[in-house]
């Protein structure tokens, strides 16, 4: 058989299932197999299907770290890593992860409960997607919860539409200082980034909210008081249960998230046990 046909033979075209996770977002998608490529037309059904769900779970996948950038490659180009010390092989590869080798965590975000945020939204060009797969998961917790971006805008009083209409609110990575938890202030030299407290999404054209409650400092050109108090609204507004779901991790799960219409957080676990798992971002667009 001619090298292209044989390639060809490979490719994997699948008739997609597709199973609601849950009222608020989230589909399973079943019967591909990402060890091999998808076809153009699969593919396809794969992104729409993102964009209707916003979260995109399939089971069960036997990954190597090559096979999970491949599949986030057809999304869009990798983001790079900053903290190299949490790769292991692959350049796009993140260790997530609470084991310890020399008293030194192998991965990032190790340990314990993390409040509502979106990937890299303290850069101009914050994270389009995330993608995690699971190699070891605790018994009990260490969950991520993932919410609705568009529910929480749509769901808003058309008065406080009104207060942040044109708005732009400041992101910031404190993580280290903040621990894991919303500091009151800034503190000084974390990065950040000013982006617009509601986005459209460029595929779907929906408008989601984008502040929250682990990285959303302030809304520019407001009196202090006042940014308080709207913003703590809006983060209590957009972490109603009925827009949430709750990720409860099996190893060999992968999941992918859209960054652009949602937020998620994770749930406290123990100490005593293992969480390992591989994260890839994809670079997006700065938001509009
Ligand atoms: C993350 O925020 O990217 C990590 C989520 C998790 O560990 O569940």
């Amino acid at each position: 058989m001619p090298a292209q046909h044989a390639e060809k033979a490979q490719t994997q075209m699948s008739a997609l299932q597709c199973r609601p996770l849950s009222a608020a977002l989230g589909a399973e998608i079943v019967g591909v197999d990402l060890r091999r490529p998808l076809d153009d037309q699969t593919f396809e059904q794969v992104l729409a299907a993102w964009h209707q769900h916003l979260v995109i779970l399939l089971r069960n996948q036997e990954l190597t770290e090559e096979d999970q950038v491949g599949f986030a490659e057809r999304f869009g180009p990798p983001a790079i890593i900053h903290t190299k010390e949490y790769i292991r092989t692959h350049p796009a590869v993140m260790l997530i992860s609470n084991i310890r080798e020399d008293g030194k965590p192998i991965g990032a975000l190790p340990d314990g409960e993390m409040q509502f945020h979106t990937d890299q939204c303290h850069q101009e060009r914050p994270a389009m997607a995330s993608m995690l797969y699971a190699i070891e998961v605790p018994s009990v917790g260490g969950n991520t919860l993932f919410a609705n971006g568009y529910k929480a805008y749509e769901t808003l009083p058309a008065e406080i539409k009104q207060r942040i209409e044109g708005r732009k609110a400041l992101n910031a990575y404190d993580y280290h200082t903040a621990a894991m938890k919303r500091g009151t202030r800034l503190a000084q030299g974390v990065p950040f980034y000013i982006h617009p407290v509601v986005r459209t999404h460029p595929a779907t054209g929906r408008r989601a909210l984008y502040v929250n409650r682990l990285m959303t400092a302030r809304i520019e050109e407001m009196p202090e008081a006042e940014s308080d108090e709207l913003l703590q609204l809006l983060f209590d507004h957009q972490e109603r249960h009925e827009f949430i779901y709750e990720h409860v991790w099996r190893p060999s799960d992968l999941l992918m998230w859209d960054n652009r219409c949602t937020l998620h957080a994770r749930t406290d676990f123990s100490p005593g046990e293992r969480r390992l798992l591989r994260r890839v971002t994809i670079l997006g667009e700065k938001p509009v």
